[in-house]
């Protein structure tokens, strides 16, 4: 995720970018980049065998610039160490207790829940200057990076905030994290801190909606369907990533000139795999907007046009934690009673993050 200036797509381009790719699976945008939503091509493309694309994602580069392969090495098998000594059973309690006791905006809520399950792995517990920071973090910077509210986050506010949880990473505070170069740990630290919890609030955002009677955004219910709380909850947990994944589409940069299928690409470039299209792509899925979680009763793995943590080289370390923990939340969620939602705006936020409509939680 970009902390510059947010592109300002809008669930307008996004819409128009998902009829484009219906109608031509592979074609260059006006701006350049290689749009690749035929799922055999794009799963070869993330994948990359021959290393002609860069993979170091937006969080592990401070200041714009990658951290060497061998430090984002590290910092992914923290991550996935972090996650391994987690519950996600325990996990989604936690997510459920802090929404159902949060009032006001939707996705501070769901910010704020994801992090207090993820207290004991970003430090939180054993530092309040780094639990100071980070809800800080959340509620001046990086909420409005999910929502877009403004067009800029606030550098001055990150870089402050970055120094101020440097010592206390440098210190060790935060088990396991790796050694860095003081001058980028505290950046480093709140990247990954946006690691944890952007896209799994995100998600969230859509689980409440979806266990929400009412209308879906850009779906319908399927007619005969079980009550989203009836249904399984691990296909409520891939039906909600398959119509709304976070990660909405997977961009990477072009090292080396190369052919894509009919494109030949330049160094330069950037290759997108729009994974909202794909998921939504009516050659891969009957009734492709119908929110139908008995559709994954059928199979046994996942359908190649499945990408919500992209794969290959920079693909999510949590995949397999995150559909288990979004599966929990989805059964104790719609075990408790509805909570009090209201919805502030018709359309969704549609940033590097694709999260839910403005809602209010009374
Ligand atoms: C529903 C929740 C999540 C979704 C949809 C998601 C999605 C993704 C995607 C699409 C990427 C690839 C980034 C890129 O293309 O540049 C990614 C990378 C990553 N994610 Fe997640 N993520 C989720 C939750 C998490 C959580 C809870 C963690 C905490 C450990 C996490 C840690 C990471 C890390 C460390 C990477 C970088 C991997 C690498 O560079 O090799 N993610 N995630």
């Amino acid at each position: 995720m970009s902390f510059g200036p947010i592109r300002r797509t809008g669930w307008r381009g996004m819409r128009g970018l998902h009829r484009r790719c219906v109608r031509r699976p592979v074609f260059r945008t006006l701006a350049g980049s290689a749009v690749i939503c035929d799922a055999a091509l794009a799963r070869r493309v993330l994948v990359d065998a021959d290393g002609r694309l860069d993979h170091v994602p937006a969080f592990w580069r401070p200041g714009g610039v990658a951290l060497p392969p061998d430090v984002c090495g590290a910092l992914n098998r923290w991550a996935h160490r972090a996650l391994a000594a987690e519950d996600p059973e325990q996990a989604a309690g936690t997510v459920v207790d802090a929404v159902a006791a949060a009032h006001g905006d939707l996705h501070r809520a769901c910010l704020h829940a994801v992090v207090a399950a993820a207290g004991r792995a970003l430090g939180l517990d054993r530092e309040p200057v780094l639990r100071d920071t980070v809800a800080a973090f959340l509620d001046a910077v990086f909420h409005s990076m999910v929502t877009g509210d403004r067009r800029q986050a606030d550098h001055g506010t990150f870089h402050r905030l970055c120094a101020r949880a440097a010592p206390a990473v440098a210190a060790g505070a935060v088990p396991g994290f790796p050694d860095l170069d003081p001058a980028v740990g505290g950046e480093v630290y709140l990247r990954a801190v946006s690691a944890f919890t952007g896209a799994s609030a995100a998600a969230l955002s859509w689980l409440v909606c979806v266990l929400h009677p009412g209308d879906l955004v850009a779906a319908r219910r399927a007619p005969d369907a079980v009550a989203a709380g009836g249904a399984e909850p691990e296909h409520v947990a891939l039906e909600t990533l398959r119509l709304w994944p976070p990660a909405w589409q997977h961009r990477r940069p072009v090292l080396r000139d190369h052919r894509i299928g009919p494109l030949a690409v330049l160094e330069g470039d950037d290759v997108v795999v729009p994974s909202y299209a794909l998921q939504r792509h009516p050659r891969y899925w009957p009734d492709p907007d119908t929110f139908d979680p008995g559709r994954w009763a059928g199979w046994s793995g996942r359908p190649d046009a499945f990408l919500p943590f992209a794969v290959g080289p920079g693909a999510c370390v949590a995949a397999v934690f995150e559909v288990r923990r979004l599966a929990a939340v989805a059964r104790q969620l719609a075990a408790r009673p509805p909570l009090s939602l209201s919805r502030r705006s018709g359309t969704p936020c549609v940033t590097a993050i694709f999260s839910a409509p403005r809602h209010t939680l009374a």
